[in-house]
């Protein structure tokens, strides 16, 4: 079956477990989830990543009602609720349902008038993988509501309005990696996003190597009070070299020559978090560089690097996912292995040859399975589109808005 043919029937499935669900006609609309390559934790310090939108995707099969609730049901969690339009002060209520609230109430308090609906989520990207079900989720939601009301809204304001459900309803402190790659994300290509002007490269990423995203099956408990502590951490390195170099708002503004002569003063944990942010901004160029002139084992190195930082430096990663990079890093047809995403487990990216992909995938298995006892899961995926492109009913119109190229 072609790729289009599986779309047109996963939608019809997804059309009719709408039609069981709530009875009538559905519109749907997909996002993806995202992996990065690397650029980890630099988001945040308005720095650069380079992410690719996957092949696995949220859905949100929608049909409008004549009420003022959002009747909401996930396929994956089994769970319904109504979220009340008409609610002052809505409390997030600490599960899925916070990500559509959050959008909705997003787009209130933007004056726009959100009505009622039923809602059929269908998720396919792995909650709580570190691949960014939630964005997705955010997102999907986003272009349905916005078809709902008919209204029209940049993919910029899209992405941000998303980060901002996020940041302020859901009280996750995560920078706008996750929510771009879901709308801007492109087939076959990583896209090279500097977090401080919104500006993308399109790097495309070569046709003989596979993205194979290892899920260590662990998600530490620690990981998101721990992210909200990196983000001050990285906050207060900044408030350091700030009273001490002109210009600097952020450490992306700091060198590897300002760490060198006024690194001395922090402690030394924030010496290695300022490290980390400093050391993985310059990977991610040369890496964005390396993959451009099809220089696979450069990129190797950097994602090797870029793991070793975060262990060392940043220490975001878990035991689980140093045994899961350790062991890729011994297969041959690797090019590169690292954590991906924010980190105390979830998922590993490896760059793998694509012609040594079932090696690879049953390796890592039996090998992670006997040093661990547990069952990981492996996918391979490519770069997909995101869903400012692959959503139905949307004209290619986002193209007017997107940011200019880099280069
Ligand atoms: C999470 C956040 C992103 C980013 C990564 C770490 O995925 O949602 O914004 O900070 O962690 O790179």
């Amino acid at each position: 079956m072609s790729q289009e043919a599986k779309a047109v029937a996963l939608d019809q499935e997804l059309k009719k477990a709408f039609e069981t669900c709530f009875g009538g006609a559905s519109r749907i609309f997909r996002a993806p989830g995202r992996v990065n390559l690397i650029g980890e934790h630099t988001d945040y310090n308005q720095g650069f990543v380079l992410p690719a939108a996957i092949g696995f995707d949220v859905a949100v099969a929608y049909g409008p009602t004549e009420t003022f609730e959002l009747k909401v049901h996930s396929l994956q969690e089994g769970d319904s609720a109504a979220l009340d339009l008409s609610e002052a002060l809505p409390q997030p209520r600490g599960d899925w349902t916070d990500y559509i609230r959050g959008v909705e109430l997003q787009f209130q308090r933007l004056k726009y008038s959100v009505k009622g609906a039923n809602l059929l989520v269908d998720g396919g990207v792995p909650i709580g993988g570190g691949l960014s079900s939630s964005a997705a989720l955010e997102v999907a939601v986003a272009f349905s509501l916005l078809d709902l009301m008919d209204a029209r809204m940049g993919p910029v304001d899209v992405a941000k309005l998303c980060q901002r459900a996020e940041n302020e309803f859901v009280g996750a402190h995560c920078g706008i990696m996750d929510q771009y790659s879901s709308v801007f994300g492109r087939a076959g290509h990583a896209l090279l996003l500097d977090c401080r002007t919104l500006d993308i490269r399109y790097v495309p990423i070569p046709k003989n190597v596979s993205l194979v995203i290892c899920n260590t099956m662990v998600r530490h408990a620690i990981g998101s009070s721990k992210y909200n502590e990196r983000r001050s951490e990285c906050e207060e390195c900044v408030r350091y070299f700030a009273d001490r170099i002109d210009g600097v708002s952020a450490l992306r503004d700091i060198t590897q020559g300002d760490l060198d002569e006024y690194g001395g003063g922090l402690s030394p944990t924030l010496l290695r978090r300022a490290r980390h942010v400093v050391s993985e901004n310059a990977r991610v160029l040369h890496a964005a560089e390396a993959l451009q002139n099809n220089d696979l084992s450069t990129v190797g190195r950097l994602m090797q690097a870029s793991h070793v930082s975060l262990r060392d430096d940043y220490e975001v990663s878990c035991p689980e996912l140093n045994i899961m990079v350790d062991l890729a890093c011994r297969i041959p047809g690797l090019h590169g292995a690292r954590m991906t995403g924010g980190g105390f487990g979830g998922c590993t990216i490896n760059l793998v040859e694509s012609d040594s992909i079932d090696l690879f995938k049953s390796l890592i298995a039996k090998q992670y399975k006997q040093a661990t006892n547990i069952d990981p899961e492996v996918y391979v995926t490519s770069a997909s589109d995101g869903a400012g492109i692959a959503n139905h009913g949307l004209e290619r119109s986002w193209n007017e808005n997107e940011p200019a190229p880099l280069l």
